[in-house]
This record gives C-alpha cells, sequence and structure tokens, in this order.
C-alpha cells in the first residue's frame, strides 16, 4: 500500500476556516467528540451505540454512529480483513470521525478495530479530551453464544478467514476511558455510562 502518512500530491495548500470551533460549539450546542467502541463480533458495539445515539438526539445532542457493517457497504466496500485492510478501515474511519467531531457532533463508532496501534492512530488524530475509547467487554463465549449473525459457526467450520477471536486476534484496550461489561448490565445501563462519561467531560451539560 502507498504512504499514507502524507498527501500523494505536494501541490495541495491547506484552506484556513473562518469558522472556528469555538463558533460552531455555540451554534450546535456541543463541542462533538468521537466515543469509539471497541470489541467482538456480536459484543454488542451497534447496539449500545444506537442507544446512546437517540439518548443524546433526545437531550438535543447532534449525534451520529458509524457502524462497521454498514460502513462497509460504501466507504470502505473495497477493504477486507486482512490486517493491513483493518488498518486502512480504521484510519479512514478515523479521518471521518475527526470530521463529525470538528462539526461539533458526538460520533459513536461501532468497529472491531482489534490492534491497539490502530485505535491509538485514531486517538492521536484527535485533540485531548474528544477521543473516548470504550471497551465492549463481552465475553467471546457470550458473543458465540449469541452469534446474532451466524459468524461464529461459519468461523468455526473454517468459512470464514482472520475471524477475530477464533483465527485472528483481539486486542483489549489497556487502558480505556470507558468499560461497558454487558454480561453484567443491561444496554440501557451501558448507553447511560457513555453520556455520564461524556457529561464529565463537559462534551454534553
Ligand atoms: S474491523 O476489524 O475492521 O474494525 P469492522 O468493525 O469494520 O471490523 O467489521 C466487523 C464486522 O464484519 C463484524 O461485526 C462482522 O459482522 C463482520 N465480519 C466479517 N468477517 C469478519 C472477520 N473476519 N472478522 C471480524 N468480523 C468480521
Amino acid at each position: 500500500m502507498s504512504d499514507l502518512s502524507k498527501p500523494k500530491s505536494e501541490n495541495i495548500v491547506w484552506h484556513a476556516e473562518t469558522v472556528d470551533r469555538a463558533r460552531r460549539a455555540e451554534a450546535m450546542g456541543s463541542r462533538g467528540a468521537v466515543v469509539w467502541l471497541t470489541g467482538l463480533s456480536g459484543s454488542g458495539k451497534s447496539t449500545i451505540a444506537r442507544r446512546a445515539e437517540e439518548l443524546l438526539l433526545a437531550r438535543g445532542v447532534h449525534a451520529y454512529v458509524l457502524d462497521g457493517d454498514n460502513v462497509r457497504f460504501g466507504l470502505c466496500r473495497d477493504l477486507g480483513f486482512s490486517p493491513a485492510d483493518r488498518a486502512e478501515n480504521i484510519r479512514r474511519v478515523g479521518e471521518v470521525a475527526k470530521l463529525f467531531a470538528d462539526a461539533c457532533v458526538v460520533v459513536l463508532t461501532a468497529f472491531v478495530s482489534p490492534y491497539r496501534a490502530d485505535r491509538d492512530a485514531v486517538r492521536a488524530m484527535l485533540a485531548p479530551g474528544s477521543f473516548f475509547e470504550a471497551l465492549v467487554d463481552t465475553p467471546i463465549e457470550l458473543c458465540e453464544a449469541r452469534d446474532p449473525k451466524g459468524l461464529y459457526g461459519r468461523a468455526r467450520a473454517g468459512l470464514i478467514a482472520d475471524f477475530t477471536g477464533i483465527s485472528a486476534p483481539y486486542e483489549a484496550p489497556l487502558a480505556p476511558e470507558l468499560r461497558l461489561p454487558t454480561a453484567d448490565e443491561d444496554i440501557d445501563a451501558c448507553a447511560a455510562r457513555v453520556l455520564q462519561a461524556l457529561a464529565e467531560a463537559g462534551v454534553i451539560s
């Protein structure tokens, strides 16, 4: 893959904004942030993200979900599940999430994002206090028992290569801002934890 750490062209010039983040935050009613949900397939990332989105919208906060499966139907439809493709998936989504946060939207991302280095690269893109890494902490036995999409069964049967937790690794965050223990707490409680963290950090009031 080509070097994605800098633009391919040397003939581009950054165009400075005339409306700054503070003015946007005033207009939007929040300063925006990225809540990065990471965890195994079937752990509950998308469900928690959708519930948190509903709670935020009900409070008048602009919120939006970027979902792993859905993004792979469009922006990332050219990517598979090799480590390099996952890194590119997370890089692209990180850039999109950064734009949402800059637009003062609270963006909730639901991606397996199994590699620590990929998640840390997204963290490094964002201003301190704008990135909330949330580990959706569901034991693999529970994810496999739920198997909402039938993928664990297919992976165990050798029909899906590089399946996270079965034939590919999951590197849990070492110091996530949030831990959402779905085996012990229901979806509402986990979503409430997300809002509480945003409130404590002053992202929402
Ligand atoms: S990531 O690793 O690049 O972050 P992403 O969140 O976009 O993954 O997509 C994961 C979703 O794709 C899972 O929820 C699951 O439904 C599906 N999927 C298909 N193949 C795999 C695989 N090999 N490993 C993990 N998830 C897979």
